[in-house]
């Protein structure tokens, strides 16, 4: 994530730009800053921490000038720094950028231009987008500065790839402001006299609800006058303005009435935004060699609430895929109980917030027993991170809502890379079927996208059960971990009392539970188990529950046959189905919570990170 504003106007852009960047905190929040064209020269002011960090450091420079860009970041490439912090500067410090995505190829591109003599003064992938820019310009001899700046921006854009959004300055160009729109969201507002560029609407809405969505490959030209824009061929395109009539706490939630609906349907993208950097070498990352890897004796996975459940599903993967024996803790637990020092053992603590102190606290137990230790986490400069040897990061962006839901699917996305890539390193897996499993991974965000389209017929279904007292959810092997996490979320949004169970396990006791109307989720994808959750639903529905049943197309038929309701998911390889089996867990939750008037991103007694023991 990150969040972008610019202005061009009229008048002084700088409180424009900083108000923006509040309504954008949302986005990433671990430093800011701001550049503004003062006579000719840009004065750029940035901070560590909050948008108010920023605010206080611009007061005291106090900037002025009628064209400007902000930015609020949330690391990628770099740790929270002031360095690191947006806007990035080229060589001459006369372009500035802004940026919002990765620049997959920043390395190669960094190398290059430092070859050419350029120097670069942070960590950050953004950084060569500036440094481009600059080059470009010198080969650009013919046009004015506005037609140089364009060409050199095109010329960037095409050596660049991965996922941009950026905005740019160039002193010699006032007046003029270009936004580049790639996979990464921008958005056009105009206003009367003044244009603004962003990555989300309610950065400006105070001043204009006419509003301009860019499309993949676009370039808009900002003047206070208007706006042009190029499609991606570089021809004129005529600007197709829509009126928003959301108001600003809408706009901030992207129209969702809820952060955490807004984060369910935000799952494609942050899959999509993880497997960027999944086909990464692990061993590089673990900072073990082949040697090494194939020592590796035991993993210990530790975690809590929703990372916990994804961990269990991620001990089912690594044992598949890398024939490691795991072990999966509450980190609470890991932290007291006896765990005999073994040498080989990898420990792994995933953690959406990286400040969870139980997890912290585990894992440096680990440390202490001379574990090599692994984060999976959201948030880069986060605790965790600093503990552990080494992380990889889930880049599914801020999670506001206090209820985990695409770090949840981002976690279990990476467990799963991390299986596949350590069985292919450590031999478990041919590289036919590594690059098999890894195809297959890459379809996720595709799949992601249509399991998303069932919220309708999730909402319609709660109309009929919201008033139970009680929820049962059921599934076996990778599935499992997903009924314990279909009964966590709707505890913790709609107060209800939900239990999850391997289906296995109802005829060793909670059967007992069950009566009539009891509402029974059965994840039943149609696989090697299917028939088995068969005989669930039966038993279940003898004792008049009203069964549920989350299958794929080709179970529908018999799954019809056994249960009250079926819901359908697509298909997909069955080690990866679960990461689409909850979705339409995490919509019963939403819409149970919302129909029974639940604080749904607040819930009562809890917190996002829980930073007590
Ligand atoms: C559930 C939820 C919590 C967290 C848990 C761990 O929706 O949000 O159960 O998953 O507190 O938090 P992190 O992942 O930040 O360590």
């Amino acid at each position: 994530m990150c969040g972008i504003i610019g202005y061009v106007g009229k008048k002084n852009s700088v409180s424009y730009i900083i108000d923006g960047l509040k309504k954008l905190e949302y986005r990433g929040y671990d430093s800011a800053g701001i550049s503004i064209l003062q006579d000719g020269k840009l004065v750029t002011v940035r901070a560590v921490g909050k948008v108010a960090e920023l605010e206080k450091a611009t007061l005291q420079v106090s900037p002025k000038g009628s064209t400007g860009i902000g930015h609020t970041r949330w690391a990628t490439h770099g740790k929270p720094s002031e360095e690191n912090s947006h806007p990035h500067t080229d060589c001459s410090g006369e372009i500035v950028v802004v940026h919002n995505g990765i620049i997959e190829n920043y390395l190669v591109l960094r190398d290059k231009l430092k070859s050419l003599g350029h120097k670069f003064k942070s960590e950050t992938d953004t950084e060569v987008i500036a440094h481009l820019v600059e080059e470009n310009l010198q080969h650009i001899r013919s046009g004015s500065n506005e037609e140089k700046l364009l060409k050199a921006v095109q010329r960037t854009n095409k050596e660049i790839s991965g996922a941009f959004a950026y905005g740019v300055l160039w002193a010699k160009t006032p007046g003029l402001l270009i936004g580049v729109k790639n996979q990464s969201p921008m958005v056009v507002g105009m206003g009367k006299g003044e244009s603004f560029l962003a990555s989300d609407v309610p950065a400006f809405l105070k001043h204009t609800n006419k509003v301009l969505f860019l499309e993949d490959g676009e370039i808009a030209l900002l003047r206070a006058d208007g706006v042009n824009v190029l499609d991606k061929d570089g021809k004129t395109k005529k600007p197709k303005t829509i009126k928003i009539s959301w108001d600003q706490q809408t706009a901030e939630k992207g129209g969702y009435p809820h952060f955490m609906l807004k984060e369910i349907y935000d799952q494609p993208q942050a899959i999509e935004d993880t497997l960027r950097t999944a086909r990464t070498d692990f061993s590089k990352i673990l900072g073990l060699d082949t040697a090494a890897l194939r020592k590796l004796q035991d993993i210990h996975i530790i975690a809590c609430g929703t990372a916990y459940h994804a961990g269990l599903v991620g001990k089912y993967y690594l044992e598949q895929f890398a024939g490691i024996p795991v072990s999966v803790d509450l980190a609470s637990e890991y932290k007291y109980r006896t765990v005999p020092h073994k040498p080989g053992t990898l420990a792994i603590a995933i953690s959406q917030s990286g400040e969870t102190a139980d997890t912290i606290g585990a894992i440096k137990k680990a440390k202490q027993l001379g574990f090599r230790t692994l984060a999976i986490c959201n948030v880069l400069g986060s605790t965790l991170t600093r503990v552990c040897d080494s992380t990889f990061f889930t880049h599914c962006g801020p999670e506001i809502s206090v209820a985990s839901t695409k770090a949840f699917t981002s976690q279990i996305t990476s467990m799963y890379a991390l299986a596949i890539s350590l069985g292919h390193a450590n031999g478990n897996i041919s590289t036919t079927a590594f690059d098999k499993l890894y195809k297959e991974l890459m379809r996720m965000p595709k799949a992601m996208s249509e399991v998303v389209k069932m919220e309708y017929e999730v909402r319609h279904l709660t109309r009929k059960i919201y008033k139970s007292g009680r929820f049962i959810f059921l599934g076996r092997n990778v599935n499992f971990p997903i009924a314990l996490e279909g009964a966590l979320k709707l505890k913790e949004v709609s107060y209800r009392s939900a239990e999850g169970f391997a289906a296995g396990e109802i005829k060793h006791g909670p059967i007992s539970i069950i009566d009539k109307q009891t509402p029974v989720f059965m994840l039943m994808p149609h696989d090697s188990l299917f028939e088995k959750m068969l005989s669930a639903c039966q038993e279940c529905r003898a004792r008049g529950a009203f069964v549920v049943a989350i299958t794929t197309p080709s179970g529908a038929a018999q799954a019809k046959d056994v249960s009250d309701k079926v819901l359908l998911v697509p298909s997909v390889s069955e080690f990866l189905q679960p990461i689409l089996n909850v979705v339409p867990l995490q919509f019963l939750a939403y819409w149970i919570a919302k129909r029974l008037g639940c604080d749904i991103d607040q819930p009562r007694n809890l917190a996002k990170s829980v930073t007590v023991e």
